[in-house]
């Protein structure tokens, strides 16, 4: 059975089309003192898949109830897919007396699962703070999906040097154009710095691709650079469409042509599954384990 977290109703309801698995009511109250409860009222069969964003620390909550749900109800085995896992980026103490949160995290909801699924951390090392088995799963070529085809000249450009392989992975299934990266330095939550190499953008579509979108000072200082560079349209691609803080309307104002993201964040951006991916990874883990 697909056990949907409420942040991700959606992709799990996909996913078990993919699947061709049944998709499990859940039901998501809260108590007066704010508590959640998620509970699965009728859980039936041995595995449980279930399939919750962690954006929000009540989301994190809810994933925890429903691992425990499920395995009161009776499952043998736990699939854990965590599309976006938060608390990602503190993933090593930054300064003194930090914690590493997202091991904290891992180390929480590790009992509870055989598998877990995670989908573009971070960092791909955050693997290992799990106890289990980690598929780690690339949607990245799928955000190409969606782009017009006939780009003019297209680049795909990645606003740091460790987002290079994701705008290279957009090219590759777009099939043309070449890649770029920025140098950036963040002064701060809100003001990041961005070195422009020579390429040159002037009318060029413009493809950026990042991993996530979450103030979206990245992005729009990226956009900024390249409409003054003269680039003809410029399209944003990200697997994670967090879109905090007014992020929409700043890129917006940075002037852009479409925001194409994924439903690991389930938002109006979200013109990508990436379901088809983690149904195939679930089932390559299958005949690997059998
Ligand atoms: C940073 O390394 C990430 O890849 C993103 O570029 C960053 O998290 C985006 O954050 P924001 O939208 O707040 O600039």
């Amino acid at each position: 059975m697909i056990v949907p977290g409420s942040s991700s109703q959606a992709l799990a309801s996909t996913l078990a089309t993919e699947l061709n698995e049944p998709l499990a009511e859940v039901t998501y109250d809260r108590f007066p003192d704010g508590e959640t409860l998620a509970a699965v009222p009728e859980f039936g069969g041995d595995r449980a898949i279930i399939v919750a964003t962690t954006d929000t620390n009540d989301t994190w909550v809810e994933l925890l109830q429903l691992q425990d749900a499920v395995t009161e109800a009776g499952a043998t085995e736990v699939i854990t897919v965590i599309p976006y896992m938060g608390y990602t980026r503190q993933d090593r103490a930054f300064k003194s007396g930090h914690p590493v949160s997202a091991r904290a995290m891992a180390r929480a909801i590790s009992p509870t699962t055989d598998r877990v699924v995670l989908i573009n951390p971070h960092e791909q090392s955050v693997a290992d703070f799990f106890d289990g088995h980690v598929t780690i799963c690339d949607a990245a070529p799928h955000l190409a999906e969606s782009l017009p085809s006939g780009l003019s000249e297209p680049l795909f450009i990645a606003p740091d040097s460790s987002a290079v392989e994701l705008a290279t992975a957009v090219r590759d299934t777009y099939g043309t154009g070449s890649t770029d990266y920025f140098e950036k330095t963040r002064h701060s939550g809100t003001d990041v710095e961005m070195i422009t190499s020579d390429t040159d953008v002037s009318n060029r579509d413009v493809v950026v691709v990042d991993d996530i979108i979450a103030t979206g000072v990245t992005m729009s200082t990226a956009v900024s650079h390249l409409n003054d560079g003269g680039a003809a349209r410029v399209y944003i691609g990200c697997i994670h469409p967090l879109l905090a803080r007014g992020a929409r309307t700043k890129l917006e104002r940075a002037g852009i042509e479409q925001v194409i993201g994924t439903d690991t964040i389930e938002q109006e951006v979200s013109v990508v599954s990436v379901a088809p991916t983690v149904a195939t990874a679930i089932n390559a883990v299958d005949v690997e384990m059998r």
